[in-house]
């Protein structure tokens, strides 16, 4: 959600903040803002702030002539301290008032926030009962007042950390939080219930971030907060401290992504970069987790729990979005070849309904590109709080859901920009099927014969990817011939159900365009009223077992006038005679054509919405990484 960076050190702390902010603008980008506490000696401490609307290099432009002017004539300092926020709004639209940093009647104490405090409503109407004012309609702006009224209770020379402390056990709600006081002008306080946080180590300079690409430049090694932490920083050194009750010791972490990764090279996109990406992600998600030899995929993060897998009797699934729908289509995977009953739900509802676990034979498993999705952590901690053995399969290493669950099968793919989710969901379908042929060889329902080609066929997928990548100018074509319509109907059936979904959402996303993803048997009870000749239908209509009644589905559609765009499998001549548009993916097995379909329908999503003009990178109204409920 919204994005964090803090600074404290000896160097410039704007181009840092500035730096950090601008790789997190896909976490929130409609307002951000800053502050900046320049310490020269003990009683003198300049103060720069800003705000600005809209995407972060608004907010560059401005500090350029309001703030960088002022700190560039200040040559000598001890330390600089700073905060920076990038915001996608929940409470009060996006608007410079509402933009962090938020601050108490003073100005002097200046906080960020991602997160949502639940009872700001009641604590705002007591601290404007005691005199306080505001000057925003957010939640989070209650936690300066709240500080500053702790700090005036301590009375004297009072820590700015146990003012905080005894603020956040007024608090209900999540936070990642960092908090700057001008009165201890070299003292960074950060605190995460829920919300991602990490230190970043560096010589002399630390730095905190919600996501480690803002810092990645400066430093890989890394403290990942964990709930009900208090740290403080100075430019001699970090220490985290209990809210509560003692911190655990904590050692820190290298991360090691490539800074390639980070960046567009010659891509206009993004969402275009990591769709090409996709026969390397791939590679990179099953690189030595494949014995070829003994024809069954080797598992490292899940070496410990391996015993327990045995007993797994259900499997419940969950996720938000994209990630869930990976996860639906690991529960076909799961079903057909392990021979086990599994479920998958959104996590958001996952965790709202009373939950009928068997502990000793049900087996959780979260789908997470970010790790830090707060639904899908709420459902995973309602798992383990039933004792129920919890697996992950998640992007971003040291993330909260990769702490939480119980073992776990890392992606590898690198950083994931694009708001829009594509290299995350293709790589998640793969260990998902990896998963699932492990499940089946280790409760012997799978024959090793049977997972070799499996296996085998997984090996392909990336230079089926390319050849789909190479072959993309007919997708573009396709995209733009039907640019000026503004409803879709995607269509799949059994394991291309699924992608329907994931075509429907990455469309809708990025374009702003209505569009719906269901089964192609649930289309003629009800939603077959739409079709008509302004209404077009994707079909995803591979040569598999259920091609024949997704034909029937498509002769109905026509029968109505309706556009079809056809998915198929290369080598069907038939196809052409049904539908308008034709795009061929290439042979595969049947449980394998979702992940190529859906490439063909992430590039169509893609080059749709670049003909409309829209700003794929960063769409309306979203963010990279959903970390509130
Ligand atoms: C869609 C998209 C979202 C995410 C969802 C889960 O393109 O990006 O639907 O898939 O918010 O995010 P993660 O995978 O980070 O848990």
């Amino acid at each position: 959600m919204c994005g964090i960076v803090g600074y404290v050190g000896k160097k410039n702390a704007l181009p840092i903040l500035l730096e950090g902010i601008k790789h997190l603008e896909y976490r929130g980008y409609d307002s951000s803002g800053l502050v900046i506490g320049v310490h020269s000696n003990l009683k003198n401490t300049d103060i720069f702030f800003d705000k600005s609307v809209g995407k972060v290099s608004n907010l560059e432009a401005k500090v350029k002539k309001s703030i960088r002017p002022k700190l560039n004539k200040i040559t000598k300092f001890n330390s600089q301290i700073g905060i920076c926020h990038s915001r996608w709004a929940t409470h009060g639209i996006p608007s410079e008032e509402n933009a962090h940093p938020h601050f108490d009647c003073n100005k002097e104490i200046y906080i960020v926030h991602n997160g949502i405090i639940e009872n700001y409503a009641v604590l705002k109407a007591e601290l404007i009962k005691s005199g306080h004012k505001f000057s925003s309609e957010t939640d989070s702006e209650v936690i300066a007042h709240l500080i500053e009224e702790e700090k005036k209770k301590l009375k004297g020379r009072v820590r700015i950390e146990k003012a905080v402390k005894n603020a956040l056990q007024k608090i209900k709600g999540t936070y990642g939080l960092a908090i700057f006081d001008v009165n201890e002008p070299e003292k960074l306080i950060a605190a995460r219930n829920f919300s991602p946080l990490l230190i970043g180590i560096g010589k002399g300079e630390y730095f905190l971030a919600s996501d480690a690409t803002a810092i990645l430049k400066r430093t890989r090694k890394v403290v990942y907060l964990e709930d009900n932490d208090l740290a403080v920083l100075t430019p001699r050194g970090y220490k985290i401290v209990g809210l509560f009750k003692r911190a655990s010791k904590r050692t820190p972490q290298i991360i090691d992504w490539n800074m390639e990764k980070m960046k567009k090279g010659e891509f206009a996109h993004f969402m275009l970069k990591e769709i090409y990406e996709q026969p390397e992600s791939i590679s990179d998600s099953i690189r030595g987790r494949i014995d070829y030899k003994n024809n069954k995929p080797v598992l490292g993060g899940l070496q410990l729990i391996k015993k327990d897998l045995k007993n797994i009797k259900r499997v419940i699934i969950s996720g938000m979005g994209t990630a869930y729908y990976a996860g639906l289509l690991t529960k076909d995977y799961i079903e057909e070849l392990a021979k086990i009953s599994a479920v998958a739900e959104p996590a958001s509802e996952f965790h709202h309904r009373k939950q009928i676990y068997s502990k000793d034979s049900d087996l959780f498993l979260c789908f997470s590109q970010s790790g830090e999705t707060a639904d899908t952590l709420s459902a995973l901690c309602d798992a383990k709080s039933h004792g129920v053995l919890s697996l992950g399969i998640v992007n971003v290493v040291g993330s909260s859901i990769s702490r939480t669950t119980d073992a776990g099968v890392y992606q590898h793919i690198g950083p994931e920009i694009g708001v829009a989710s594509t290299k995350a969901f293709t790589s998640q379908v793969v260990i998902g099927a990896l998963l699932a042929v492990l499940l089946g060889l280790e409760h012997k329902t799978l024959f090793s014969h049977e997972a070799k080609s499996i296996l085998d066929e997984i090996k392909k997928l990336p230079l089926k990817i390319g050849k789909i990548l190479e072959d993309s100018d007919k997708i573009k074509q396709v995209a733009n011939n039907f640019q000026k319509y503004n409803n879709f109907l995607f269509l799949g059936r059994k394991y291309n159900f699924p992608t329907a979904l994931e075509g429907a959402l990455k469309l809708k996303e990025v374009s702003y365009v209505h569009a719906e993803g269901m089964s192609s048997g649930e289309m003629k009870h009800g939603p077959i009223a739409m079709i008509d000749s302004t209404f077009p239908c994707i079909m995803i209509i591979p040569k598999d077992s259920v091609y024949e009644k997704n034909i029937s589905n498509a002769e109905e559609i026509k029968a109505r006038s309706g556009p079809i765009i056809a998915i198929a499998t290369e080598g069907d001549n038939t196809i052409n005679k049904i539908s308008n548009e034709t795009i061929f993916i290439p042979k595969t097995l049947e449980i394998f054509t979702p992940i190529l379909a859906t490439v063909v329908l992430q590039l169509f999503a893609y080059h749709f919405a670049v003909a409309r003009g829209c700003d794929v990178d960063k769409p309306r109204n979203l963010a990279k990484s959903v970390t509130v409920e």
